[in-house]
């Protein structure tokens, strides 16, 4: 298999056995020396450290971190960068812990457990650590930290975007509160350049105990299937605090964390699936907080109208359909890149783009409990609506939602609290809005989905809207109570407020548009929006409900 000949703007996908097959020691040349000044034995300890570096913890656990199907640390950046883009920083460095026999040559293994460096992702610029499995463990020693701290520094200096290959038994347990340390100030950087630069975690191994709490800061942590697992405390500490028998798969797997916990984003196959996958996400963001996402030329038509959206929305109010089916169809080429679409489906969150801009999506799912905002889905929106703000990319908001999810389940669980999240983090945010509703907007949901009164800049609604205090059978029960004809009040609410018009004479929604013109209008829209300009009132940091 050729790495080279890989094209650096469409990676081809690449069969895992195929990349463990390349040799990856010889992409490591001999340090050419023509200086006669310096002697042999210089250029040969040179060359000596490199290749030590680069063979890692050698041979047989090279082959043993293929055999469980992972690649090792260099080969994931070859996979993940551009083509020769990878400069390496920090080869040499070596931990200085003593105890335990670790002062022993043998264990001190040039690069101490984590490649670092910089390179290109189809062109643009990125900082990278990988966590060398086969080196201890990957654990953290604090030299090893000292690496990961010194590119994220860097990143932060030139606003570059930071990603983190994570393959890690956790503190190096011979170092003890050294490791501890690093790992403090690894978290301090990850707090600071939260909303600066883009940070992502691929966790492609362990990643266990405090170790746990970087990946959880970064703006979007993904996952490998089978071979990451995550977790605070392992399968045996919890069997001894809490009798608890749990697997390492159902504690801390790909599955557990994007269906159950929402700590990852996505999961994907292997390596090199999530390599590649990282890469076109990328491509999405912008370098830092000063820039605007990328634009990518694409051959869309931005006017494109879309006549089967004029037929999507059932006639019968409380029928679902998919709103994915408006999302994909509205979006750049069909390519919507859905983020934790495991974890509360009722909303959906990603990134499309509208006449090669990046826009963040955000929509109720009818399919899923109707489309109520419950717990999850407010924390999942929120989250998402803060990086699109933080970034500088425009928000596009698709709703159809009957209201927040009732009953002592969410009561309980604080659906005050969390709701107000995603309210919150509407409301402050300042980057363009567009909002379609497509359907139903009742009640509180119908204020936090980017309605105009949250500076919503474009607020449309089509035909088939209701916006409302809530749906008219329930409306009808409080307000008619007793009424002999509870059916004929019914249909005297649904002609009164189950419609668009109410809020359109309000002017709370700009305009009453043919869905099929939705691409159009939208595309416009972003236009004359992109010089847009809004801040909020001066203040040290807000004070959102956690
Ligand atoms: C030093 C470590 C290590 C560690 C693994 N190794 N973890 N060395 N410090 N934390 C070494 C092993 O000794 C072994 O060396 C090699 O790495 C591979 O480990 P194995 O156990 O053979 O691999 P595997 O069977 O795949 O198991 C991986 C593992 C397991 C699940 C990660 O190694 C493990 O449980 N490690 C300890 C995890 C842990 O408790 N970490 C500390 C968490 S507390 P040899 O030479 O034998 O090949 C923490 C606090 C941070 O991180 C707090 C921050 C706030």
């Amino acid at each position: 298999m050729d790495l080279a000949a890989r094209d650096c703007r469409t990676p081809r996908i690449l069969s895992p056995m195929s990349v463990i097959a390349s040799n990856i020691i010889s992409r490591s040349l001999p340090f050419a020396f023509s200086f006669r000044c310096l002697s042999t034995n210089v250029v040969q300890r040179i060359n000596e450290q490199r290749h030590q570096a680069v063979s890692g913890g050698g041979e047989k656990k090279v082959a043993s971190q293929h055999k469980k199907g992972k690649l090792t640390a260099r080969e994931r950046l070859q996979l993940l960068l551009d083509h020769n883009s990878f400069r390496e920083h920090d080869m040499f460095v070596v931990h200085n812990c003593t105890d335990f026999g670790m002062d022993s040559p043998s264990n001190k293994i040039p690069g101490d457990g984590v490649v670092t460096g910089q390179g290109k992702i189809n062109g643009r610029n990125v900082f990278v650590f990988s966590q060398d499995f086969t080196v201890f463990g990957g654990s953290l020693s604090h030299a090893h930290a000292r690496k990961i701290c010194k590119v994220m520094d860097q990143a932060m200096l030139v606003g570059v975007p930071l990603i983190g290959l994570n393959d890690s038994g956790g503190a190096r347990i011979q170092e003890g509160i050294e490791s501890l340390a690093g790992y403090a100030e690894i978290f301090q950087r990850n707090v600071l350049a939260s909303g600066v630069i883009p940070q992502l975690s691929v966790l492609m191994g362990p990643c266990a105990g405090g170790a746990v709490y970087s990946p959880a800061i970064t703006d979007f942590t993904f996952m490998v299937k089978d071979t990451s697992h995550v977790f605070v405390t392992g399968p045996e500490v919890v069997k001894t605090v809490t009798k608890e028998a749990v697997t390492m798969e159902e504690l801390g797997g790909a599955r557990t964390h994007t269906v159950i916990s929402g700590v990852a984003h996505e999961a994907f196959d292997n390596d090199v699936v999530a390599l590649s996958k990282i890469r076109e996400f990328f491509d999405f963001l912008p370098l830092n907080n000063r820039e605007s996402a990328p634009i990518r030329v694409n051959d869309d038509n931005w006017d494109r109208q879309i006549p089967s959206l004029n037929n999507v929305v059932p006639e019968d109010s409380t029928k679902p359909y998919n709103m994915l089916d408006i999302v994909n169809a509205v979006v750049d080429e069909g390519n919507f890149y859905e983020i934790m679409a495991a974890y509360a489906k009722n909303i959906i969150v990603g990134f499309g783009r509208m006449n090669g801009r990046t826009v963040g999506v955000i929509a109720n799912q009818p399919l899923v409990a109707a489309g109520c905002l419950d717990i999850n889905a407010s924390v999942k929106g929120a989250r998402f609506v803060r990086f699109c703000d933080a970034f500088n990319i425009p928000i596009l908001t698709f709703v159809d939602v009957p209201g927040f999810l009732p009953g002592t389940n969410q009561e309980h669980g604080g659906i005050i609290r969390h709701g107000a999240k995603l309210l919150f983090a509407y409301a402050e945010s300042t980057v363009p809005k567009i909002t379609i509703i497509t359907r139903k907007a009742y009640g509180g949901a119908y204020i936090v989905m980017a309605s105009k009164h949250f500076r919503g800049d474009v607020n449309y609604a089509w035909p088939t809207a209701e916006v409302a205090v809530m749906g008219a059978k329930g409306a009808v029960a409080i307000v008619c109570r007793g009424d002999p004809d509870l059916a004929a009040r019914e249909v005297e609410y649904v002609e009164k407020f189950s419609n668009p018009f109410s809020a359109a004479q309000r002017g709370y929604v700009d305009d009453i548009i043919l869905p099929s013109t939705t691409r159009k209008r939208v595309c416009e829209d972003l236009d004359t929006l992109a010089t847009k300009r809004q801040s909020n009132p001066w203040k040290k940091h807000a004070n959102i409900p956690l």
